[in-house]
């Protein structure tokens, strides 16, 4: 199976589209049904051979930090009153094999810094970058898995790609790409939340990628561009200039939880297919007769 070792998750950023919730609390720690959204990602981060977690953090999320961590009290509590399905729920969000690393991103300069925060602890070597607030549901393989496995053929980093309407091409990185012999799409270039006259498609970037560590040369090289901060999609428009750069348009249902519309779609759809819950809550529904 191809793997990679370490996956980074930018989680510094503030939140602004869900306050008041995130005044205090992150993003990140908003639950579907019952998991917050970081935990989704880790899992599929997980299922993909990572062994390392580089939480790129700031203010307000030390939640993130105790979620991943151990219990004892809640543990040995649940213990003692024979709660052994809850247990092993609450033993099992970190498999022994995978371990943490926590970074602060002192201030919230944008994605790009945040990426390059990483740098020292991804050292030379290819990784995946996750934001959790694109929750991305696949039966079989998670996109994570995808794009290790199109990596370990080509080489290449990849950018993880959805078609989007015209009209909503201004909140994303939109790709140019060129069909190659082989199947895959090579990006020829990249541009930042374009107008829907500007996009060169309507092919936009979602929150999984798999870069190679030239991406850390190219952020250092990154001035500010669009609203004061860093941007990772100035950096992948350099990298592709140097190395091959493929998009990826995987397969799963992605819910962009950054959005409370998407947050609520996501909420009802996974509540649907809950073991437990499923069948009432589909009940439920069917009541309101909306
Ligand atoms: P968003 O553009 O969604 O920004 O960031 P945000 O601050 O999280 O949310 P809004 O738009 O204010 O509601 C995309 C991803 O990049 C991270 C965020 O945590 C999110 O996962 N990010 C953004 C950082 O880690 N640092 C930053 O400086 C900016």
């Amino acid at each position: 199976m191809a793997k990679i070792n370490k996956a980074v998750f930018p989680v510094a950023g503030l939140g602004t589209r869900f306050l008041p919730v995130t005044k205090a609390s992150p993003k990140e720690m908003l639950p579907i049904v019952d998991k917050p959204l970081i935990q989704y990602a880790a899992e599929e981060a997980e299922q993909a051979g990572a062994t390392q977690l580089v939480f790129v953090t700031g203010r307000h999320k030390r939640s993130i930090e105790d979620h991943f961590d151990k219990s004892p009290e809640l543990e040995s509590e649940l213990e003692s009153a024979g709660k052994d399905k809850l247990l092993t729920i609450v033993r099992t969000i970190l498999p022994e094999h995978v371990s943490c690393i926590y970074l602060r991103q002192a201030e919230a300069l944008g994605l790009g810094h945040a990426v390059l925060c990483a740098k020292p602890v991804v050292g030379n070597e290819p990784f995946a970058i996750l934001l959790a607030d694109d929750l991305i549901d696949n039966a079989a393989k998670g996109v994570c898995e995808q794009m290790a496995e199109l990596h370990e053929r080509t080489g290449a980093s990849i950018l993880s790609v959805e078609e989007v309407p015209p009209n909503e091409t201004h909140k994303y990185g939109i790709v140019e790409t060129e069909a190659q012999p082989d199947g895959s799409l090579r990006v020829t270039s990249i541009v930042e939340k374009p107008k829907p006259e500007e996009a060169p498609s309507n092919l936009a970037v979602v929150g999984r990628y798999l870069l190679t560590p030239a991406i850390f040369d190219k952020l250092e090289q990154t001035q500010a561009g669009a609203g004061g901060e860093i941007q990772l999609t100035d950096a992948i428009a350099a990298l592709l200039k140097e190395e091959t750069v493929i998009a990826h348009p995987f397969e799963g249902k992605r819910y962009d939880c950054g959005s409370k519309e998407g947050y609520l779609e996501a909420t009802v759809e996974l509540a649907l297919k809950h073991p437990e819950l499923g069948e009432s809550f589909r009940d439920y529904l069917k009541s309101l007769a909306l």
